[in-house]
């Protein structure tokens, strides 16, 4: 399967998101990363510092939203001694700490005003000050940001402002939400189940055929960390051998119709991939079985399984050692 370090998915959507994953890390231009909740914004900031040249420096995440507006300017850029009451001594912020590295500025949305201007300026000339400080400090570090919020909707009711928005965006990462991602879930949903498995000691290797269809036609509005939830939850309430529908906390009602139109390619690369992870998935990793039931000889399994990179899908000796990432 395509990965890109803990990054799995091989649905063209995702695909698209690595590839351009790789070409922005090489780059040293700031990022913004957008997409919904829980669609893979961090692990997409950490993929692209650990491919880029300062993979060797720090990676430093902030999150703008969770830290109060007062104490922000001072996490982010740091402060003098006696900036303000409390400050008893200088410290050195996030940006200065990720010198040589990455900050990971994320909820970038969530900045104040003030703090928008002193970030653009540091995006256009690398120079900062420390709160309470009026000596002008230069730092490397290379931005990536990220934010589930509309930013051109911020823009617009004046509370984000468009000359950051346009520095920070020069080079855009968009996560698909992952109802948008067809086979992918399944195969996360497979793998987070051999993971969990693993990690809990139980012998539960597959899906009831309407556990795997509800999974297919659930919308996952909390996207990858909902499914990698609800199967880890899965896994411990699970008393048989197969997680239910019940398991996973899916009902009927939580279905809805997936009208989309897709290529006849996309479609038919979508339907191969879904059988044979279906198929792998009710006999076990056991090839000779799944072959059987999808009417194909082994050797091709064993093809389609490559071409798709599904390897990771079966046990590790029966797969072939073929190089995955990049
Ligand atoms: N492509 C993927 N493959 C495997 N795991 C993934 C993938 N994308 C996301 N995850 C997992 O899903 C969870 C959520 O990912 P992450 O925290 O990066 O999302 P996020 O977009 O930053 O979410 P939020 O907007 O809520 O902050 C994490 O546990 C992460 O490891
Ligand atoms: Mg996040």
């Amino acid at each position: 399967m395509d990965e890109l370090g803990e990054m799995v998915g091989t649905s063209s959507a995702i695909r698209a998101v690595f590839d351009l994953v790789r070409k922005v890390a090489k780059t040293e231009m700031p990022v913004l990363i957008t997409g919904e909740t829980g669609t893979g914004k961090e692990l997409t900031a950490h993929a692209i510092h650990e491919r880029s040249m300062r993979r060797e420096g720090p990676f430093v995440p902030i999150n703008c939203g969770a830290i109060p507006e007062t104490l922000l300017e001072s996490e982010l850029f740091g402060h003098e001694r006696g900036a303000f009451t409390g400050a008893v001594q200088q410290k050195k912020g996030k940006l200065e700490a990720a010198a040589g590295g990455t900050l990971f500025l994320d909820e970038v949305g969530d900045l104040l005003p003030s703090l928008q201007v002193k970030l653009l300026r540091f995006l256009q000339k690398g120079t900062f000050e420390r709160v309470g400080g009026h000596e002008t400090l230069h730092v490397d570090a290379r931005i990536i940001a990220a934010t589930n919020v509309d930013l051109k909707a911020a823009i617009d009711k004046n509370l984000f402002r468009e000359d950051l928005y346009y520095r920070l965006g020069v080079m855009h990462v968009h996560l698909p939400p992952l109802r948008e991602r067809g086979e992918d879930t399944l195969l996360m949903a497979m793998l987070f189940l051999k993971q969990a498995a693993a990690l809990h000691r139980k012998s539960i290797r597959s899906y009831t055929p309407e556990a795997l269809k509800a999974l297919r036609s659930y919308h996952w509005p909390g996207n990858v960390r909902e499914l990698s939830n609800r199967v880890r939850r899965a896994v411990v309430m699970a008393e048989g051998p197969e997680i239910t529908m019940h398991d996973l906390d899916l009902s009927d009602e939580t279905f809805h119709a997936d009208d989309s139109l897709d290529s006849l390619r996309a479609a038919h690369r979508r339907i191969e991939v879904e059988l044979i992870v279906k198929a792998i998935s009710m006999h076990q990793g056991n090839l000779t079985r799944a072959a059987r039931d999808l009417e194909v000889s082994r050797s091709t399994l064993y093809r389609k399984l490559r071409a798709y990179k599904l390897e990771r899908l079966v046990p590790a000796h029966l797969s072939y050692p073929v190089a995955v990432g990049d």
